[in-house]
C-alpha cells in the first residue's frame, strides 16, 4: 500500500480529485495518510479532515528562521512514513533536504505543458494569464517528478486542452482543472502505485 501525503497551500481541489479517485477505485493500493498545508485556511485542510484524513499546518510564520520552517515540513513528512509525496498547488519552494529524502519519490501537478510556461513566479492563475497573453490556442497541464530545478524534473503525464476565444484566465483555469488536472494527477498516481514507471536518462517510461 503506497502512502501519500499531499501537500497544499489552496482550495485543494487537486487533493479531492485524489480523494475520490481512491475511494472510487480509479487508484489502487494508495492511501493518503496524511495532509500538510502552509496556509492555516487553506480550504484543502477542510476537505482533508471531511474525508477522515489527518491535516497539519506547517507555517512559515510559525518558526523564527527558514531553516526551522524546512526541518519542521520534512519532520512532519517522515513522521507519516510517507512513500510518495504529492504536490497539489503546494506554493512554497522545496527545501533541497527534502527533494534529496524523497529523490524520485515526489510529483508535483502544473497547469501548463511544460516547458511552456512553467518555472520560476509561474503558478496559479499567473500560468493562465501569460499562455492568454501569448495567444496560445492549446495549453494544458503536466504531472512530473520533482527534482531540484523549478519545473524540470522526468514528466510523467501530459494533457492538452484548449483555449477559447474569450476566455479568462479564471475560465481557462477551470477548464485545464477540469479536463486535464484532475484526470492526470490520480492517473499518475495509479501508475506509481502500481510500480509502472522507471525514469531512465531523466525520461519516464511506462511498463
Ligand atoms: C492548480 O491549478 C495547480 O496546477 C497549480 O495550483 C492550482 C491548485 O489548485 N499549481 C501550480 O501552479 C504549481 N506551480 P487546487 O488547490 O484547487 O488543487
Amino acid at each position: 500500500m503506497l502512502k501519500i501525503t499531499v501537500l497544499v497551500s489552496g482550495g485543494g481541489t487537486n487533493l479531492q480529485a485524489v480523494i475520490d479517485s481512491i475511494n472510487e477505485g480509479r487508484i489502487k493500493d494508495a492511501k493518503i495518510v496524511r495532509v500538510i498545508s502552509n496556509k492555516e485556511d487553506a480550504y484543502a485542510l477542510t476537505r482533508a479532515r471531511n474525508a477522515g484524513i489527518k491535516a497539519v499546518t506547517v507555517s512559515r510564520k510559525a518558526y523564527d528562521t527558514k531553516q526551522d520552517f524546512e526541518e519542521a515540513l520534512l519532520k512532519a513528512i517522515d513522521e507519516a512514513d510517507t512513500d510518495l509525496v504529492v504536490l497539489a498547488g503546494f506554493l512554497v519552494v522545496l527545501p533541497t533536504k527534502l527533494v534529496e529524502s524523497y529523490e524520485n519519490r515526489i510529483i508535483n501537478i502544473h497547469p501548463s505543458l511544460i516547458p511552456s510556461f512553467c518555472g520560476k513566479g509561474f503558478y496559479g492563475l499567473k500560468v493562465h494569464e501569460e499562455a492568454l497573453k501569448r495567444g496560445v490556442k492549446v495549453t494544458g497541464a503536466t504531472v512530473h517528478f520533482v527534482d531540484k530545478g523549478c519545473d524540470t524534473g522526468p514528466i510523467i503525464l501530459q494533457k492538452a486542452v484548449s483555449v477559447e476565444e474569450g476566455d479568462t484566465p479564471e475560465i481557462l483555469q477551470k477548464r485545464v482543472m477540469e479536463q486535464a488536472e484532475w484526470k492526470i494527477m490520480p492517473e499518475a498516481i495509479d501508475l506509481i502505485a502500481r510500480g509502472k514507471l522507471e525514469i531512465k536518462d531523466g525520461k519516464v517510461l511506462k511498463h
